[in-house]
């Protein structure tokens, strides 16, 4: 035991670090902290989570076009683990996105980001941007259909944008198309580049914790004053202060050992985003629906005009962050408690709602075509034979129904076809199909011209005139 303890005094007397760490987990903090702060710990432990899980996935992992698949076929499948360590780096990015978001909205609602603390804000707002970039490159490293598809839609989204898009197009895909040097480039900034970043901006923010202090909890009627601000606080913490280890502390390490099960038992239970089939650049209709924490984004570019794309797509995140980064520290002052702060509160509780109802309307994904649809069933199309049932048949077949819906069956990101017989004529309908779209793929080069007889067949039929009452009550049925 002597030994021991002459080691660590040693080693201290040599390098100081035990002394500092006594210090750091002594320190004095606020009363009265609760609960509600120990979202900032848990991304930090949500953090380690991925490092962990992401050092050892990457030991498997081959980040090359044509072996990428394989690995993570072998990683999934037969590597010790495998496939829980991805359902914990998968789940645990999502924890890092919540608690980010979570510990954000506590801190803006509480006004912690005032006056000395606006650095705090802006290094966590950075550490914001870099933690859904490292999401959205890791999606692809997936490297199956939606992983690809969905970098091609950012891609495309990207190149609309006037005079800057092609470049930026450029930058993402590493070239004109997504390709080989699209995940070598993905991989580099995913394990190397981003990471670096986080963990310099980790570092600085928790310098300026232990620099600053924690906020107390904010006080009815107590302004922040930068002239009498620190004399406050300091009096407060000599006066008041406890100790942050363990009369804070053994919060953070309570939801911190609940945040790792809770991923754990994802990880176990739910599992790891299925591997889809390998990339295939030349399959028409895909569903490049980005992971959760980005398909709201993705659903507001689907449902606005499509005009207004181009602006919409770099202008408003943009315009967003600008927000975010810059106006709290500008309102550095004053009331910290929500109640005097109705409009802080009013804009917390719009933002989250607004990305609540994209969320909402990303899931339903009505502009994403629905793969799932079922062949329609005779009832709907009337006869079991001839070229009106060939061409029903072909209406699955050839993928249209993933987006027309007929007396219900089938998606919606294209118009309900379930009368079109009454509004198009055939001549209509068959250039339609030929040239395709906005939002729909050109047939002319896919369907045989007995193919495309069958489908205007099926689709002039369907004409209110023209059904049976038995198609009609199906139609009225569902
Ligand atoms: C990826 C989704 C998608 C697929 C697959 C698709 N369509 Fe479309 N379709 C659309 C969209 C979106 C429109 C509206 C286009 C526009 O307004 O420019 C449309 C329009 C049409 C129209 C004109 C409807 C009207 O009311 O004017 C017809 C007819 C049609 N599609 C038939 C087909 C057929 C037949 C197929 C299969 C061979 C097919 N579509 C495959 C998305 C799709």
């Amino acid at each position: 035991m002597k030994l021991v303890e002459r080691a660590v005094k040693a080693f201290d007397e040599r390098t100081g670090l035990i002394t500092a760490l006594r210090q750091v987990a002594l320190h004095p903090i606020p009363p009265g902290t609760g609960w509600s702060y120990v979202f900032g710990s848990a991304v930090m432990i949500a953090l380690i989570i991925q490092v962990v899980t992401g050092t050892a996935l990457a030991m498997g992992y081959v980040s090359s076009a044509g072996e990428a698949y394989q690995a993570l076929q072998f990683i999934t499948n037969n590597a010790f683990m495998g496939n829980f360590l991805r359902g914990m780096h998968f789940f645990g990015a999502s924890a890092m996105v919540l608690l980010l978001g979570i510990h954000m909205t506590q801190v803006f609602v509480m006004g912690c980001y005032k006056y000395p603390r606006e650095l705090n804000w802006i290094t966590g707002v950075a550490l914001l941007i870099l933690v859904v970039a490292i999401g959205f490159t890791g999606q692809l490293l997936r490297w199956d259909q939606v992983a690809v598809w969905a970098v091609v839609v950012a891609a495309e989204q990207a190149s609309r944008v006037p005079i800057l898009g092609a470049s930026v197009a450029r930058f993402i895909l590493g070239g004109d198309t997504i390709g080989a040097q699209t995940l070598s480039r993905f991989f580099a900034l995913h394990v190397f580049f981003i990471p670096g970043l986080i963990f310099a901006f980790v570092g600085i923010h928790l310098l300026l914790v232990l620099h600053d202090g924690i906020s107390e909890p904010p006080v009815l009627g107590e302004k922040v004053d930068p002239k009498t601000y620190l004399g406050r606080y300091h009096k407060l913490l000599a006066e008041r202060g406890v100790p942050f280890w363990p009369d804070a502390a053994w919060r953070d390490v309570v939801f911190g050992f609940a945040v790792v099960v809770a991923i754990a038992l994802l990880a176990l239970f739910v599992g790891a985003p299925r591997l889809g089939e390998p990339p295939n650049p030349s399959l028409l209709a895909q569903d490049p629906a980005p992971d959760w924490y980005l398909l709201w984004y993705y659903a507001a570019l689907a449902l606005i005009p499509h005009g207004l794309t181009a602006p919409f797509i770099v202008l408003a995140p943009l315009l967003g962050i600008l927000i975010v980064l810059v106006v709290p520290p500008l309102w550095n002052r004053g009331e910290r408690h929500p109640l005097k702060r109705p409009w802080a509160v009013a804009a917390t509780i719009i933002v989250w709602l607004m990305v609540g109802t994209l969320w909402l309307e990303g899931i339903k994904a009505p502009w994403s075509p629905r793969f799932e649809a079922k062949p329609l069933p005779v009832s709907v199309v009337g006869v079991a034979s001839g070229p009106v049932y060939r061409g029903a048949v072909l209406f699955h077949d050839k993928g249209c129904e993933f987006c027309h819906a007929v007396a219900g069956y089938g998606g919606a990101r294209g118009p309900d076809l379930s009368t079109i017989g009454d509004d198009l004529t055939r001549d209509e309908i068959t250039i339609r199909i030929l040239n395709g779209g906005y939002n729909m793929p050109a047939y002319a080069a896919i369907l045989r011209p007995d193919e495309l007889s069958d489908i205007v067949a099926f689709l002039q039929s369907r004409s209110i005139k023209r059904l049976s009452p038995a198609q009609q009550q199906a139609m009225a049925a569902h």
